[in-house]
C-alpha cells in the first residue's frame, strides 16, 4: 500500500493524470467555512482533532516511544510535536530531514495524525530554536532591543536576515512534507511558537523607532477601525496601546511572510498560537507583547492572511476567563482551535465548552511520559493520573469524532461544560429544549457536582431524535415554549416528573418513545440495548464511563 503511494507520487511529477488521482485519494487537508461555521477536512470529510502535545524536547528517537505509549493510552487521534529549526538546518542551507521522516513513519505506524510545530524564529518569545550559526551572529540575526538599547532574549521582527533565513527553512520543510507525506499524515502546521516578546512592549531599534513614528499603514487602520487625519504615527492613533499594536503588526507581518512562502509550496492549514493576556485585566506589560492576543487579532488577520487560525494556548483556568477566551477566538473570521491547554480533571470539561463553539481541534500540553517541567504531575504509583481526564474524553469522543465534527459543521450540535453555581443549563433546539443538570441524585434537585467536572453534548439528528452524551451530568428534554410559558410551568427536572410546558393553554409533556444505548464502531452508532425504567425515569444520566445514547421523543 505504502509502496503504491510512493510510486504513484513519483509518477505524479511527470503525469498530470496521476497527480489528479493522488489528490482525489488523499486530498490536502483544508479548512472550510459555511455560515460562519468551520470544519477541518481530512480525507474529504470533517475531522475533529483530539490531540495531545508532547513536551518540547520529546521529538527525538530516544524519547518518542514515551510519547507514543501516552498517545495510545489517551486514545488521541493526533500528536502535536515540534520540528526544531536548530536540528533541521545545522549549517546554513543544509537541511536534515531525518526528524521529519522519523516522526512521519512512526505516526503512520501508530495510525495517528500529526500537527507539526515549526519552532522557528520565535519560541515562547525567545530565539532559542534558531540554529547555532544564527545565535552566534546577533548583529546579523538581530534581537529586540529595549528602551535603553539592551539586547533582549527575543528576535527582532525587523531583522531581514532572520526573516529570509526562516522563509528559506520553512519553505524547505513544507516542500519536504509535500513530497514525503502523500497520505496526509500531517493535517495542520503551526508557524513559530508563542510569538512575541517578554520584558519590553516592542523593539526600540532605530529601524523600529523610525517606523513607529511613520504613518500607520492603511490596512492596520482599517482592521482596527481607526481613522486619522494627516497620517498620524502609532502613538497618535493608538495612544497607550500603540507599542503593543505596533509590535503585533511587526511580528504578524514577519510571520505572515514566512507562512505565505510555505503555503505557496504546500497549502496545508496553518496556525499561530498565542500566549494569552487575561482578557479582563491584560494591561500592556502584563503579558507577552506582539503575539495574537485577543486585543490585536484583527491586526494579525490583516497582516498574515496565509495563517488560517489564530489559536489560544489556554492556561487561564478559572471558568469565566476560560469561557471568555473561547468566545474571543471564536469569530466569523477565525475557527476555534485550542492547540495547548491543561489536562487537569477540572479543565477536561472545557473541551465540551469548546465544541459548543464549533471547535475543530483541542490538545492538552505535555501529555507524554518524558521528564517534564511539571514533575508533580507524575504520581509514582499512578503514572497515568495526569493523562486520565483527557483519556476519558477521548475514549468517548474518539470513535464518534467524524459525526461530532459533521454535526457541528451543520449547526446541529451543542455542548456545554459545568459552571460553578449554575447547576442547570438549557440548550435550545427548535421545538425542544435540552436541560442539562449537574449533581442531582435520583429524585433530588440539581445542586452541582462537588467539583465542576460535568459536561454534556447534544445533537439533533431529526426533529424528535437526539444524540446525547456527556460525563457527570443528566440530560432531559422539554417541549420548547415561549419565555412566558416557561416561567409559568412547574416542572422539576430530574425528580421522576415528566418535563412539561404549557403551550397555547395546553400542557405538553415530554415522553421518551425509545432511548437507545449504543457504541460507535467504524464511525457509526451501533445499537446495543433499549434503556427504560429506572435508567430513563429521572432523565438520561451520565457518570464517569463513556456512554452514547440516541433519544426518540414525542409529546402527549
Ligand atoms: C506554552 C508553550 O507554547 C509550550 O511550548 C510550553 O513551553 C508551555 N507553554 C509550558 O510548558
Amino acid at each position: 500500500m505504502k509502496l503504491w503511494i510512493v510510486a504513484a507520487f513519483a509518477a505524479a511529477s511527470t503525469a498530470g493524470l496521476a497527480v489528479h488521482a493522488q489528490v482525489e485519494k488523499y486530498p490536502v487537508p483544508s479548512i472550510v467555512q459555511n455560515n460562519g461555521r468551520y470544519a477541518l477536512m481530512v480525507d474529504g470529510a470533517p475531522f475533529l482533532m483530539l490531540g495531545a502535545q508532547s513536551n518540547n524536547s520529546s521529538d527525538w528517537p530516544a524519547t518518542l516511544p514515551k510519547v507514543w505509549s501516552a498517545i495510545e493510552y489517551l486514545h488521541a487521534n493526533t500528536l502535536e510535536t515540534p520540528i526544531y529549526w536548530e536540528q533541521f538546518e545545522p549549517r546554513p542551507g543544509q537541511f536534515d530531514y531525518s526528524q521529519i521522516d522519523m516522526v512521519l513513519a512512526q505516526a503512520r505506524a501508530h495510525h495517528v495524525h500529526l500537527v507539526l510545530l515549526w519552532f522557528g524564529t520565535w519560541k515562547n518569545g525567545s530565539q532559542h530554536y534558531m540554529p547555532e550559526w544564527m545565535k552566534l551572529d546577533p548583529d546579523r540575526y538581530a534581537h529586540v532591543v529595549n528602551k535603553i538599547g539592551e539586547r533582549l532574549d527575543s528576535p527582532s521582527p525587523f531583522a531581514h536576515a532572520s526573516l529570509d533565513a526562516d522563509i528559506h527553512a520553512f519553505t524547505a520543510f513544507m516542500h519536504h512534507l509535500k513530497v514525503a507525506d502523500p497520505d496526509r499524515t500531517v493535517v495542520i502546521v503551526q508557524v513559530e511558537n508563542e510569538t512575541g516578546t517578554w520584558g519590553t512592549l516592542r523593539d526600540y531599534s532605530p529601524d523600529a523607532n523610525r517606523l513607529f513614528t511613520s504613518p500607520v499603514p492603511d490596512d492596520v487602520l482599517k482592521a482596527m477601525n481607526k481613522t486619522t487625519t494627516g497620517g498620524g504615527g502609532w502613538a497618535d492613533v493608538f495612544g497607550p496601546e500603540a507599542d503593543v499594536d505596533f509590535h503585533a503588526w511587526a511580528i504578524a507581518r514577519y510571520v505572515g511572510k514566512v507562512a505565505a512562502a510555505g503555503k505557496a509550496v504546500y497549502p496545508l492549514p496553518l496556525y499561530v498560537n498565542a500566549a494569552l493576556r487575561d482578557p479582563s485585566k491584560g494591561a500592556p506589560g502584563s503579558y507577552e507583547s506582539g503575539g495574537p492576543t485577543d486585543n490585536v487579532l484583527s491586526i494579525w488577520k490583516a497582516e498574515a492572511p496565509a495563517i488560517d487560525i489564530l489559536a489560544p494556548d489556554i492556561y487561564l483556568l478559572d471558568t469565566p476567563t476560560y469561557l471568555k477566551v473561547l468566545e474571543l477566538y471564536h469569530r466569523p473570521d477565525n475557527p476555534l482551535f485550542i492547540p495547548e491547554t491543561t489536562g487537569t480533571p477540572q479543565a477536561a470539561r472545557f473541551l465540551f465548552a469548546a465544541l459548543g463553539l464549533q471547535a475543530i481541534g483541542y490538545s492538552p500540553f505535555g501529555l507524554d511520559y518524558t521528564r517534564t517541567n511539571h514533575p508533580e504531575r507524575m504520581v509514582p504509583d499512578n503514572p497515568n493520573a495526569f493523562l486520565e481526564p483527557t483519556a476519558q474524553n477521548y475514549q468517548l469522543l474518539g470513535p464518534m469524532m467524524r459525526d461530532v465534527a459533521r454535526l457541528n459543521f451543520e449547526g446541529k450540535l451543542q455542548a456545554v461544560a459545568e459552571v460553578e453555581g449554575q447547576p442547570t443549563q438549557t440548550l435550545h433546539f427548535g421545538a425542544w429544549d435540552a436541560i442539562v443538570s449537574y449533581g442531582g441524585g435520583r429524585g433530588g434537585a440539581a445542586k452541582g457536582n462537588a467539583e465542576p467536572i460535568g459536561r454534556a453534548l447534544v445533537a439533533q439528528l431529526n426533529d424528535n431524535q437526539f444524540l446525547v452524551t456527556g460525563f457527570d451530568c443528566r440530560v432531559d428534554f422539554r417541549p420548547a415554549g415561549t419565555e412566558q410559558e416557561k416561567r409559568s410551568q412547574t416542572v422539576v427536572v430530574g425528580t421522576g416528573q415528566t418535563p412539561s410546558v404549557l403551550i397555547d393553554g395546553k400542557w405538553q409533556h415530554r415522553q421518551f418513545l425509545r432511548v437507545e444505548e449504543g457504541a460507535y464502531e467504524n464511525g457509526a452508532f451501533k445499537f446495543q440495548r433499549i434503556l427504560n425504567g429506572d435508567q430513563t425515569d429521572w432523565g438520561l444520566n451520565f457518570g464517569s464511563e463513556p456512554e452514547v445514547l440516541r433519544a426518540f421523543l414525542a409529546t402527549y
